[in-house]
């Protein structure tokens, strides 16, 4: 608890005012921060017991401001497990943003496509998830002053919240998807075997962060809405080689509708 008072202090210090939505900025959404009315920002090697950004020229920062009529924090670059971080680093900033006040936490990714039904670009709000296949971030003695032991997960990502997301879509004119994103330890895209075993066990989408941070957000008690970006499909039987430039340029391509919903979400949360 030290560690995270001790990041908390320094970030009331440095912005005194209270965040009431937390936002996490995925691959080729970083853009997104220029929505907010920047009042502050606070690079992650500043902050006390933060991890460090080990994506070269890409160091990662809070961004505190107003945004569609509130405050708001944004991450802009997370932490990923694939990065060598532990699963309780990657999580180490949620924690945070919850100490500082923040009521609802909307999480946001790159993801590639299993559902033979989607296409590049698509937006997908995620209903459910499925980690098996990453350490999970409360794996160690349970923090209790954060939640329980055995946390309840019936509802990891809140249904009150999706429910706002689609009737936001439908009066934008958005099509939205909707489904079950498969966590991943990444670096490597699947395999076109993997891709297929994830959609043959229920995913509709796979990725490399969200879910870690997710489960943190449950323990904590703190409402998640999450959207991905579906930059590939990867259960195309043709040629398909999957790139990260690939990935970024479908994320950039799909933003203005991504930024559309996540303005409307902070207003209407
Ligand atoms: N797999 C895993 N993570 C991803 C993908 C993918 O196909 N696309 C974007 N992030």
């Amino acid at each position: 608890m030290q560690k995270f008072n001790e990041a908390v202090s320094y970030l009331k210090t440095a912005y005194p005012h209270i965040p009431e939505v937390g936002i996490v900025l995925g691959s080729g959404l970083g853009n997104f921060s220029d929505e907010v009315e920047v009042e502050k920002e606070i690079s992650y090697d500043q902050v006390p017991h933060f991890p460090v950004s080990t994506v070269e020229g890409h160091k990662g920062k809070l961004i505190f401001g107003n945004l569609s009529g509130k405050k708001v924090v944004c991450m802009a670059g997370r932490f990923h497990f694939y990065e060598g971080y532990d699963a309780e680093q990657v999580v180490f900033p949620i924690r945070v943003m919850k100490l500082l006040g923040i009521k609802a936490l909307l999480l946001s990714n790159a993801a590639g496509g299993v559902n033979p039904d989607f296409k590049v670009g698509d937006l997908m709000i995620i209903t459910d998830h499925v980690s098996f296949f990453t350490s999970n971030p409360l794996i160690g003695k349970n923090i209790s002053e954060f939640g329980t032991r055995f946390p309840d997960m019936s509802e990891p990502y809140k249904k009150e919240l999706i429910q706002k997301a689609k009737t936001i879509a439908k009066r934008l004119g958005i099509v939205l998807r909707e489904g079950v994103y498969y966590g991943v330890t990444g670096p490597t895209f699947e395999t076109r075997a993997e891709y297929k075993l994830v959609h043959a066990l229920g995913g509709d989408a796979v990725g490399m962060s969200t879910v870690q941070e997710c489960i943190a957000a449950n323990h904590i008690g703190l409402p998640v809405f999450a959207m991905s970006v579906i930059t590939d499909i990867g259960i195309r039987e043709d040629e398909n080689k999957i790139t990260h430039e690939e990935v970024l340029q479908a994320a950039k391509a799909a933003e203005p509708h991504f930024a559309a919903m996540f303005r409307e979400m902070v207003k209407e949360i």
